[in-house]
């Protein structure tokens, strides 16, 4: 059986606000598997960003567990945690998050310049192919100012995968985008699988980009709603 990248079992996350305590998260199990795509819906405040702050291992459940490339997170110290997250994931945001200083190339290579090591000349032949994966490999020196959303949308998804992390999680990567560029870049996203491996976790308001993914989960007051026949632990074990 296929291990997977992530696998959530039965977490639950609360937030105590005041007197009362919310549950974010009510007894959430979710697998992703490697290469595969998955979409979450829900409206808002249905836990959408509590559900990518525990994939993205930035937040422990109140209970249950999370194991991620192979390990409990449960187990693990601070630093082995902080280790396995930047080894783990990648993300994309709404909004960008490009340094309007910097080339598309020197964006992407953000992590060598905070130190994931390696000679520049190395990560500047990274940046290029990861740019190249996603199409834009000409736009290399341009900055952001001198792109359109979509382009730079692309250049954030190239840096997020300059680490080759298995897991790329999008939180709402198309929300600052128009109808049809939105469609490009989520096919962009939704390729990765089959192009680099990873796999793709997509919070996204918009039903033509939930469609477009393998799978899609809705979330209604921290309770996941499979949307497919896949559910955890559904595939693969026992055959
Ligand atoms: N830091 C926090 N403190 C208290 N309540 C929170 C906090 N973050 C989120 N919540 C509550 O948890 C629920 C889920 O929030 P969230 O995960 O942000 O949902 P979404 O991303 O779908 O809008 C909401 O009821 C929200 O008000
Ligand atoms: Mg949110």
């Amino acid at each position: 059986m296929t291990e997977p990248v992530i696998s959530l079992h039965e977490v639950s996350v609360r937030y105590a606000t005041g007197r009362e305590t919310v549950t974010a998260l009510d007894k959430a199990s979710m697998d992703v598997l490697p290469a595969s795509s998955t979409a979450i819906v829900g409206r808002s405040g249905s836990g959408k960003s509590t559900l990518i702050s525990v994939l993205s291992l930035l937040r422990s459940p109140a209970s249950g567990s999370v194991r991620a490339l192979g390990r409990e997170i449960g187990h693990l110290s601070d630093s082995d945690l902080s280790r396995l997250r930047s080894t783990l994931v990648g993300t994309v945001f709404q909004s960008f998050h490009l340094d309007p200083t910097f080339s598309a190339a020197d964006n992407v290579m953000l992590p060598w310049y905070f130190g994931s090591g390696g000679s520049r000349r190395v990560a500047r032949a990274r940046a290029l192919e990861v740019l190249e994966v996603l199409g834009i490999a000409d736009l290399a020196r341009r900055l952001p100012g001198e792109m359109s959303g979509g382009q730079r949308q692309r250049v954030a998804i190239a840096r997020a995968l300059f680490t080759a992390p298995p897991l790329l999680i999008a939180d709402e990567p198309t929300g600052n985008l128009d109808e049809d560029t939105a469609l490009q870049v989520s096919d962009a996203l939704y390729a990765l699988p089959g192009t680099v491996g990873s796999a793709v976790v997509v919070v996204t308001h918009d039903t033509q980009v939930a469609k477009r993914a393998e799978r899609c989960i809705s979330i209604t007051r921290g309770t996941l709603n499979y949307h497919d026949a896949v559910k955890p632990g559904a595939r693969g074990e026992g055959v």
